[in-house]
């Protein structure tokens, strides 16, 4: 069901507490490294100033557990949205603090406020109602734009939604509107590319995507137990072993319901990960013992990439390889690359596989980067996230 977005609700001259996701990475000198998630919450900020809302932001920043630590104060991100957004961003240095509560008191129409991270609070992840409350009495509306904790029960995210009208943000809903679609309607054929390390952290995604997709593409470290599932030897790979039964009960899944399901035909192997590594590429039947598989190998790499073009809808999550070192990024890049000349529909479902396909230099080719990482993969298993499920139905 469509959720009520900040255009369903009379915001003007209101406080409005708006939970985002400002969880950006920064360097050990508290300068932010990459700004997409600030950025990606303007829009909903940039509407609500122009309606002349009072805007309250919060947000959590890494994983404090609970206490004060100002190794994860939000402070730099205060002063960064503050450059983009050209005016002031007032900071709140304890998010519900007396001084906090005054300064939120004494905001005018059209002002900006951020509170400090919220998971100083031990009642954040614990979902704790009285923090729900807490936050709730700072403000007369509630907006939830942050998608990339929308997985998350906790109180800023879910909780508080309980006490305050709750809307999506536009970030959330567009998040939720292209992945939904490209799920329940998708233009065909649709085709799924997963890699990354794990199959233990794909096995939702895959039972669902199984459902759906009419071609799987599996590359990456994943791609070895379902190798090893059909019969190959994967030398000194990553391996789960106790993970070769399921595969192989996926292959079958897959075979019943018609999806054309795609597994390396080659790989660039070596001894180590290193960027001075000797490399061979090899065909899956032929790894040796002592090497291990740390990308697909060129025919393969040929293969996805001339599959991906004929696809309508593309969603991508997880690199081929170890993509972040030249000698295994080969086709990692090779399925950004092709994934840039899909006439279709394209998301890349957050991760390392954003990351890959800014370094191919083709992000600005795609349809849809998501801002989330464990909430879109949540969201890809077919789960309702439980930020977006705590918000008001159209
Ligand atoms: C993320 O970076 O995936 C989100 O901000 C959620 O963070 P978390 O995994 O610490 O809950």
């Amino acid at each position: 069901m469509a959720k009520k977005t900040v255009k369903d609700i009379d915001v003007r001259h209101k406080k409005v507490l708006v939970r985002v996701d400002f969880n950006v990475p920064m360097d050990a000198n508290g300068h932010i490294t990459d700004a997409t998630r600030i950025k990606a919450a303007l829009p909903t900020i940039g509407y609500l100033l122009e309606k002349e809302a009072k805007v309250i932001l919060v947000s959590h920043l890494g994983r404090p557990k609970g206490q004060v630590n100002l190794k994860y104060s939000l402070k730099p991100v205060a002063r960064h949205l503050g450059e983009l957004l050209k005016q002031e961003v007032y900071f709140g240095e304890d998010a519900l603090s007396e001084k906090t509560k005054i300064q939120i008191e004494s905001l005018q129409a059209g002002e900006v406020m951020l509170l400090e991270n919220i998971r100083f609070y031990a009642g954040e992840e614990k979902n704790d109602p009285a923090l729900g409350v807490a936050l709730a009495e700072l403000a007369e509306v509630y907006v939830n734009d942050a998608f990339g904790t929308a997985h998350r029960a906790h109180a800023s995210t879910a909780g508080v939604a309980g006490f305050l009208p709750a809307v999506a943000g536009f970030l959330m809903e567009k998040e939720i509107s292209i992945m939904g679609k490209a799920l329940a309607k998708p233009e065909r054929p649709f085709m799924a590319i997963l890699g990354g390390a794990k199959v233990s952290d794909k096995i939702g995604v895959i039972e669902n995507l199984l459902a759906k997709v009419d071609i799987l593409l599996i590359g990456g470290g994943m791609a070895n137990t379902f190798l090893k599932a059909q019969g190959y030897e994967v030398g000194s790979s990553l391996l789960e072993a106790d993970k070769v039964p399921l595969a192989k009960t996926l292959l079958k899944s897959a075979r019943g319901k018609g999806v054309k399901l795609y597994l390396p035909l080659d790989a660039v192997v070596a001894e180590e990960v290193g960027v001075e590594a000797s490399t061979q590429t090899v065909a899956v039947d032929q790894v040796p013992e002592e090497l291990k598989i740390l990308d697909i190998g060129p025919e393969t790499a040929s293969l996805f990439g001339e599959l991906i073009k004929s696809a309508k809808t593309v969603i991508w999550n997880g690199p081929m390889g170890v993509f972040e070192i030249a000698p295994f990024a080969q086709g990692t890049m090779t399925v950004a690359k092709a994934m840039a000349e899909v006439e279709g529909t394209t998301i890349i479902g957050g991760g390392d596989s954003v990351a890959a396909v800014e370094k191919a230099g083709v992000a600005a080719k795609m349809t849809h980067i998501s801002t989330g990482g464990g909430a879109s993969l949540e969201f890809l298993e077919g789960k309702e996230l439980p930020g977006v499920a705590a918000l008001l139905d159209k």
